[in-house]
């Protein structure tokens, strides 16, 4: 294996998920919705299979997602793209943080990270040799502390990967803490790359701000979103960048080289998504804050500390008080004696110390099973 995946772990999510089908345990570990989303959409894309509409897409994605992408970027947030240069689709926003990566980061660069990290993040940075600076979010709050970010930046940064709403802590970044990565950015000339994979999964009437709307941050902002959570098809793989011109030219760079193109069509079925559905994200958001409220309300009743999320799929809890040496033994064994899969959050730290008591519980799963995940996590004896 080459020097440069070698310290790359495989990822937890495929560990913990295989762990699940083989105890036959409720899986609240993989951020994937227990419901498909909108029949429709999933017509649209039957529609465009039957209509031949398989064979290589153009290397920037079919013109209507492009243009539907900066519709939607124009009705949330005011952003006006041109479709033609200034967006750019890809095999889901993993791909695009890959392709941004490879593009923006040389050997030896360093990105700063907010902290738990998304696994990816840590592979794409290693893969193209540059070097992490973590910006860790502490419980209870997860804010972003101001002199842990500036203290991160050194004359060999020139990135930061910024990823909110935050995958796993819940954390939506608010407006002053934004103007603080814009204030750092701009002092620094350093690009973001924002992850908004989460936009519309935001709850108790919270919004999302894209970092590219403050004040001197277009021109250095490479904002990546996706279709999988807003949409709940997780296994479509359909993502995009959006940002100025020479900034997607140059992740589009990368991208070439590693898809090319994907999902032909799937594409046209996104577009429909982003112009005719967005009713479903709205409604999504609602019933996966009842469910957040559900999960949090159970796990409450044990014997952890929980720490609410404001977005995203995910509440994270501290089980210490069960005596457990940390989460990673804690989850291990949950699977035996709850029939419960959960994710310990220590493997997106890179301070230990930070995240080795933090166990990641998904609920982006039907009532139902969360209801059941709940009275067997109560009904087990979760002490070490
Ligand atoms: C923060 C974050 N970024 C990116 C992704 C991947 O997105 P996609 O499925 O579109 O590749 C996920 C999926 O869990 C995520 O949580």
């Amino acid at each position: 294996m080459a020097r440069r995946l070698r310290s790359i772990p495989p990822t937890i999510f495929s560990e913990m998920s295989a762990l699940a089908v083989r105890t036959g345990s409720l899986n609240l570990g993989q951020g994937f919705p227990d419901q498909d989303g909108p029949p429709a959409v999933v017509e649209a894309a039957v529609r465009a299979l039957r209509s031949g509409r398989n064979q290589y897409p153009p290397g920037l994605g079919v013109p209507e997602l492009r243009e539907a992408v900066a519709a939607h970027q124009a009705r949330h947030y005011g952003i006006e793209l041109d479709p033609l240069t200034e967006v750019v689709i890809t095999a889901g926003a993993t791909e695009a943080i890959a392709a941004a990566v490879l593009a923006l980061v040389n050997p030896g660069d360093e990105m700063v990270v907010l902290e738990p990290f998304y696994d990816s993040y840590v592979a794409c940075v290693e893969m193209a040799g540059g070097v992490r600076r973590p910006v860790t979010l502490r419980p209870p709050g997860f804010r972003l502390d101001p002199d842990a970010l500036r203290a991160a930046v050194t004359p060999r940064t020139t990135t930061l990967l910024l990823n909110s709403p935050h995958n796993p802590t819940g954390t939506t970044l608010t407006r002053e803490e934004l103007q603080l990565v814009a204030d750092v950015a701009i002092e620094h000339d350093l690009v973001v790359v924002t992850d908004e994979v989460y936009e519309h999964l935001v709850y108790d009437g919270r919004t999302h701000v894209p970092l590219c709307t403050l004040p001197g941050m277009w021109d250095r902002t490479v904002s990546i979103s996706s279709a999988g959570k807003t949409f709940s098809f997780t296994g479509w793989k359909v993502g995009w960048v959006t940002g100025p011109a020479d900034l997607v030219q140059t992740v589009t760079a990368a991208k070439q080289w590693l898809t090319f193109s994907n999902a032909a069509p799937l594409q046209p079925a996104v577009a429909y998504a982003l112009t005719q559905e967005a009713a479903f994200y709205d409604a999504l958001a609602k019933d996966l804050q009842t469910k957040r409220d559900l999960l949090v309300a159970g796990l409450r009743d044990l014997d952890v500390d929980v720490y609410p999320p404001e977005a995203t799929y995910f509440v994270t809890t501290d089980v210490r008080r069960y005596g457990h040496r940390d989460g990673l033994a804690f989850c291990l064994a949950l699977p035996e004696r709850a029939g419960v899969v959960a994710i310990p959050e220590q493997v997106f730290f890179d301070d230990q110390d930070a995240g080795r008591h933090l166990v990641r519980w998904a609920f982006c799963k039907d009532a139902a099973v969360l209801e059941d995940a709940v009275a067997r996590l109560q009904a087990a004896d979760l002490h070490a």
